[in-house]
């Protein structure tokens, strides 16, 4: 499985499992634990899921030695520095480990001060080494600049919607001049990129490669060095989805996919988000 080296010289795998709206209890634990037992080493889960207690016994349950493991979660909201060390704890406790491999900010705040805050705490949580690197999550460049004024730690990551049709160029050069790495979250565009231009150019790659479309949009993300994270409950898609990592494509057939971009986002714009206000 092909790795990452964050800017602190962690590193993490390029690809890995998405779990927004994979159901807390049996449907998380199945999916989870067949997900390792075919490979998979990285997972993908928030706080705002709540589906860590199930991710967690899955991953108590795999026998994987816990070094060879990525866990990524996200904080639920910003609130009191208090709240928000709990909520973090809270998140140990239920993925039943010392610690997580990446916690991200989930949502920037409108306002800057408490994304100030709440980034002190990440960088405290970080010092204490229950959080082998820290991030941001759906940070534009404005709050990424506004961040750093207070910033003592650079964030490691950044995770944002990124797909064919959103191919975040901009961002992602921005990200490199800071070592930020990109990480793509809904990869197949709420099922965009099976319609429409997507389907046409997608399905042609696909044909090629004797593929399905899906799988291609994974191998586009990762050739471009984006961490992937496709979610999927359906162990043949699971499967299917963690074998794309092998596919090959060509210069030309990255380049046809790059031009797939419309800027065509498909999930809450973080500028217009409704997670802005200060919860205490
Ligand atoms: N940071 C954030 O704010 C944020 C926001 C959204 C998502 N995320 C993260 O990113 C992950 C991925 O994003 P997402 O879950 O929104 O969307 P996604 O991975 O783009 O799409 C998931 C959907 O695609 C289906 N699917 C999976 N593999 C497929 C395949 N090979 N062929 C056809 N359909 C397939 C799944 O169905 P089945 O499950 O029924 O198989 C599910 O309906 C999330 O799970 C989460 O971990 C983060």
């Amino acid at each position: 499985m092909k790795k990452v080296k964050l800017h602190n010289g962690y590193e993490m795998p390029l690809f890995g499992l998405g779990t927004f709206k994979t159901e807390n209890g049996q449907t998380a634990y199945d999916t989870v634990k067949y997900a390792l037992e075919i490979g998979y080493r990285h997972i993908d889960t928030a706080q705002m899921y709540g589906n860590e207690d199930s991710i967690g016994d899955a991953i108590r349950d795999s026998k994987i030695d816990r070094k060879d493991l990525f866990i990524t979660t996200k904080q639920r909201f910003h609130s009191s520095v208090e709240n928000m060390q709990k909520f973090f704890d809270e998140s140990l406790e239920k993925l039943k480990t010392d610690y997580v491999d990446l916690y991200l900010i989930h949502w920037p705040n409108h306002d800057a001060k408490i994304n100030a805050q709440t980034w002190a705490l990440f960088e405290k949580i970080y010092a204490s080494g229950k959080a082998k690197a820290i991030g941001i999550s759906n940070f534009q460049i404005h709050h990424i600049e506004d961040l750093l004024k207070t910033a003592k730690i650079i964030p490691m990551v950044n995770q944002v919607e990124c797909h064919p049709g959103l191919t975040q160029v901009p961002l992602n050069k921005y990200l490199k001049t800071k070592n930020i790495q990109l990480e793509s979250y809904g990869p197949f565009m709420k099922g965009g990129i099976f319609e429409g231009l997507w389907k046409e150019k997608l399905g042609e790659i696909a044909k090629k490669h004797d593929k399905s479309i899906a799988q291609i949009v994974i191998a586009w993300g990762l050739s471009r060095n984006i961490v992937m994270i496709p979610k999927s409950v359906t162990p043949s898609r699971i499967k299917d989805n963690y074998d794309a990592q092998f596919i090959e494509l060509t210069e030309e057939e990255l380049l046809e996919i790059d031009a797939l971009n419309r800027g065509n986002r498909v999930y809450t714009d973080p500028d217009n988000s409704p997670w802005g206000p200060y919860k205490a």
